[in-house]
């Protein structure tokens, strides 16, 4: 029997993000697959059903995941999604390993199958399997233009009848994939940009970018091409190497984090209030707490005249591009293992083996089974 795909809507308030577009529905029903979309599906993505071509429309997302043998999703399945899945079923999706252990029980109850995005390992041949990576480049770069249009000024040099006017300066904190994107589109803007990060490769990214590298704790690598967290003594020369730098800046924008880990604080209260009125902070680690003291995740706040964003699920703000980069990345992950319509998961190959979460009613991800207590 070919294995039927369902793409049900994103049922968390917000997300217009979903999990195929009409090219990567066309790749999917070519390689035998029966695919099954919930009606109205791309409303929120930029598609309208008629556009996937052979797919089945289902008035009700809860029928729909019912029936799949494999469900395709942004975010991990709410309760009542989990509900309504076949036991035994397969599920893709950002799982959020290591957290909510009642929702993981309801997934080993019901033998789901569940790959989680976030576990695809950052080797070269998953590359083109890596949510976590272009859902960052399309936050890196709309996190710049929130700066931008935050900002009390143009970010290019203006030269206009009465005279010139200086180009922001933007700092840019963590030169991941986000970092670099945000440094590149800053860049665009004509900004002029400075970034930091802990690891040492990045200098040359950063420069490569056309941005200043500032120099303050380097070579804090940790595993898997991450960064560790710093020791407090290299928090504290972090602190002192940065706070001339933010002090002058006009924008700036952080994106350190440490998987698993709360986001870094790097950029203090008093730091954020040395900045002159008017000046701005965009904090993409808002999502697991922030890098600046003063961030209030999902709110704008103003303090001391300095204005701090802290955006949430940035990257559904740009859901047609996000959603065709999604949508490959599944495909990419799964594909190679239907064959003539039927899905058989190879959990020996090293990607599949990486990123499966659950299986069989067990966590097959040693940390998160630890996390979790189970
Ligand atoms: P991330 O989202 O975990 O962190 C963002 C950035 O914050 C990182 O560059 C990190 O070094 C930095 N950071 C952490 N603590 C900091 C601090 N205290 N101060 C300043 N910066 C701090 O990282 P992301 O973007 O997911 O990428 C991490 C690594 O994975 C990079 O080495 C990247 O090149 C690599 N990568 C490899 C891929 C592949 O080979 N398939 C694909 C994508 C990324």
């Amino acid at each position: 029997m070919p294995v039927l795909i369902g793409i049900p809507k994103e049922s968390l308030p917000g997300e217009r993000r979903v999990a195929v577009n009409p090219e990567v529905a066309k790749k999917w029903a070519k390689l035998g697959a029966t695919v099954a979309v919930e009606s109205g599906l791309g409303d929120v993505a930029g598609f309208r059903d008629a556009e996937l071509g052979t797919v089945s429309i289902e008035g009700s997302g809860a029928a729909l995941i019912g029936k799949a043998d494999l469900v395709l999703k942004v975010q991990a399945p709410t309760d009542a999604e989990i509900d309504a899945m076949k036991p035994g079923a397969t599920l893709v999706a950002f799982m959020q390993p290591g957290k909510n252990p009642e929702r993981v029980r309801k997934l080993l109850d019901k033998k789901i199958t569940s790959l989680s995005v976030e576990l695809i390992p950052r080797i070269t041949r998953a590359q083109s399997m890596d949510a976590l990576s272009s859902q960052a480049a399309i936050a890196g770069y709309q996190v710049t233009l929130m700066a931008a249009q935050l900002c009390p000024k143009f970010f290019p040099m203006l030269t206009y009848a009465a005279g010139t006017l200086r180009p922001a300066k933007v700092l840019v904190i963590g030169a991941g994939v986000a970092g670099l994107q945000a440094i590149a589109t800053a860049r665009r803007l004509g900004a002029l940009v400075s970034a930091y990060d802990v690891r040492s490769a990045v200098k040359e990214q950063i420069e490569s970018l056309g941005a200043k590298f500032v120099m303050a704790v380097q070579g804090a690598e940790g595993s898997g091409g991450y960064a560790r967290e710093l020791t407090e003594e290299e928090k504290r020369l972090q602190a002192e190497a940065l706070a001339k730098v933010v002090s002058e800046s006009d924008v700036v924008i952080s994106t350190a984090a440490i998987p698993g880990r709360p986001a870094p604080k790097i950029v203090t209260a008093a730091m954020a209030q040395s900045m002159r009125p008017g000046s701005v902070i965009v904090d993409l680690a808002a999502e697991t707490g922030g890098n600046c003291e003063l961030t209030e995740p999902g709110k704008t706040v103003a303090k001391g005249g300095v204005t701090i964003h802290g955006p949430l699920n940035v990257a559904s703000t740009m859901p047609v591009h996000a959603s065709e980069m999604y949508a490959k990345n599944l495909f990419n992950l799964v594909s190679p293992f239907v064959k003539d319509g039927v899905l058989t998961l190879d959990f020996a190959d090293e990607v599949i083996k990486g990123c499966v979460y659950t299986k069989d009613g067990e966590v097959m991800h040693a940390p998160s089974k630890q996390a979790l207590g189970l």
